[in-house]
């Protein structure tokens, strides 16, 4: 242990009446005066909430959190912060990632930990959680909640993604209402978040491949009881962390991205794991750009075959070793020397790691797709870079040169996609504006927008779609997503029209619109932003502020850290 007096001591160790006023009043919640010794005193950050279902676990796992802590000589305080529920927030729970990451800052800045446990789950709150944990920079661990069980539908098993299955299915006739029903109570059978490699399972493997965690932490089932072992084995390796002064900053360095980055693409991750990173990655100042996720992600086979670009859930991943076993796989590509949270290196981690099914995990020698990852397409429709996932799209689309369909807003999609007069054919490419971070606001996912109807029953599967917005981890096909600058900064994207010629082909990472230079020039400036901006309360705050997604869509005066030093007393 290095030889130094503790931050809560700063609280704990005081004097007189503020130390008296530290300590008196967790006394009544049966806190006993060895908790303020000068032992590592460690906070439980909680994204519980009955509205976040994918924590809804969180309260019992925190507790085997404190065993390990206890156990190591630590003393554990649990406190909440602000929960993003996937399914339940409204206009979108990435509208409030970086009003989520402000509480946790604050909330661990101006309290006596000394280090922390980041209780992540649903898609939002772990990236919410990590970007501010890093903005104070203390020791710091996390533990997800886990996936769900595989969910179950007449024999089959089934995910949270098919729901977009199902309901085009619905849209076309194939599939009744009293057969959604049923499918609806066999979708989400147990705690956890998402059984797939959506965007939750995507963020976990990202904390571990980042080092953050435990190995194994990514895919252990939520109801498994060795999800109970790992959280008590990380609120044990925290108090370590402190007696070793174990930063974050220690960890997240250029290196432990470039390994999340093809970590990632080994896995099939969500594209909402670019934003996510970059937003991360300008908390702790390592330089990080769209093109690196290009960079870094090429030549990296996809080994995972898990949905939603392949054929199993994240319960199997974990069955079939889970993500070490990807990790020792990729070694060679990897920097095996970054050091992570036990203090081991990520290639001693992994150096035990078997697999047990290459159905599920396949050896680097023979991987179930040659190509996976990210691509970031560029052209005068996205000057700083777009997003598309090549795992999930159609490889006959991946060139491809089409009309463009325009929808002005969401509002205008939902009004016209099912008008059988709609303007459409199977070439066309639609195009969605104004659901970027500033202009929807909050960045929604719904860039995977659902095929018209009267291509559906022709059985038309797949389009190029293209828009500012994000598409869920759990969707798939082509679509063209994170469009900066988005239309609502009066990017490109703003003034498309109906019928304009698009090309994008992937190979050569293009995204073009074939419109003359003076033609787009001329209709930029007589455009004008159809969107009001909220003009009160976090929402003004976050436009004002918000930055592109090329930039990881974080406030700009949240970039980089405060540390966690506090100078003042309350008292
Ligand atoms: Fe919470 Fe999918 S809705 S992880």
């Amino acid at each position: 242990m290095k030889d130094k007096t503790l931050r809560s001591q700063g609280w704990f160790g005081k004097k007189g009446k503020d130390g008296i006023i530290y300590r008196s009043w967790l006394r009544k919640s049966g806190v006993p005066s060895h908790a303020f010794d000068g032992r590592p005193v460690i906070g439980i950050c909680n994204t519980w909430s009955e509205l976040t279902p994918c924590n809804s676990h969180f309260r019992e796992l925190a507790e085997w959190v404190k065993k390990g802590i206890l156990e190591a000589g630590g003393y554990p305080f649990e406190f909440p912060v602000m929960s993003l529920g996937e399914t339940q927030m409204k206009p979108t729970a990435m509208l409030y990632r970086n009003l989520a990451a402000m509480d946790v800052e604050e909330s661990i800045r101006a309290n006596p930990m000394d280090g922390v446990v980041l209780l992540c789950g649903c898609d939002k709150t772990t990236p919410a959680l990590v970007m501010g944990a890093a903005s104070v920079d203390l020791p710091s661990i996390v533990v997800s909640g886990g996936p769900m069980l595989t969910g179950h539908y007449r024999g089959q098993r089934i995910s949270t993604s098919d729901v977009w299955r199902f309901s085009e299915a619905q849209r076309s006739g194939q599939m009744t209402e009293a057969e959604m029903e049923v499918a609806e109570a066999g979708i989400c059978r147990s705690d956890g978040h998402c059984a797939v490699m959506g965007t939750a399972s995507t963020m976990a493997c990202m904390v571990e491949a980042l080092g953050l965690s435990l190995p194994g932490n990514a895919a252990i089932p939520a109801p498994d009881g060795n999800r109970k072992v790992l959280a008590r084995a990380s609120g044990a390796e925290i108090v370590r962390m402190v007696q070793a002064d174990r930063k974050l900053s220690d960890l997240l360095t250029r290196e432990a991205f470039e390994n999340a980055i093809r970590v990632n693409a080994a896995v099939g991750g969500s594209t909402n794991f670019v934003i996510h990173l970059l937003a991360i990655a300008g908390r702790v100042g390592v330089s990080l750009e769209m093109d690196d996720f290009d960079q870094f992600s090429r030549g990296i086979p996809l080994l995972a075959n898990l949905q939603p670009s392949g054929d199993h859930f994240m319960e199997d991943f974990y069955y079939a070793g889970g993500l070490p076993v990807v990790i020792r796989e990729l070694l060679p590509h990897l920097h095996g020397d970054a050091v992570t949270a036990n203090g081991k290196t990520v290639a001693e981690n992994v150096g035990a790691a078997e697999g047990y099914n290459d159905q599920v995990i396949a050896p680097l020698q023979t991987p179930f797709n040659p190509i996976s990852g990210v691509a970031v397409v560029r052209g005068n429709l996205s000057e700083n870079g777009a997003v598309l996932k090549p795992s999930a799209a159609t490889p006959g689309l991946m060139k491809h040169r089409g009309k463009a369909v325009v929808f002005e807003d969401i509002d205008d999609y939902k009004a016209r996609i099912d008008d059988p007069d709609l303007e459409v054919d199977a070439s066309s490419i639609l195009v969605l504006k104004y659901v970027g971070p500033k202009g929807y606001p909050g960045m929604p996912e719904v860039g995977n927008m659902g095929l018209p109807p009267k291509l559906l029953e022709k059985g038309v599967t797949d389009m190029v779609r293209i828009s500012d917005g994000r598409m869920s981890g759990t969707g798939f096909g082509t679509v063209v997503l994170h469009v900066s600058p988005e239309a609502a900064e009066g990017g490109t994207l703003a003034i498309v029209q109906n019928g304009d010629t698009i090309v994008l082909d992937v190979e050569q990472r293009l995204l073009h619109l074939e419109v003359p230079e003076a033609e787009i020039a001329a209709r930029k400036a007589a455009w004008k932003n159809p969107e009001t901006p909220a003009t009160r309360g976090y929402v003004a705050l976050y436009q004002q502020h918000v930055q592109g997604a090329h930039l990881g869509a974080d406030l700009d005066f949240l970039r980089g850290s405060s540390g966690s030093e506090v100078t003042r007393d309350s008292h």
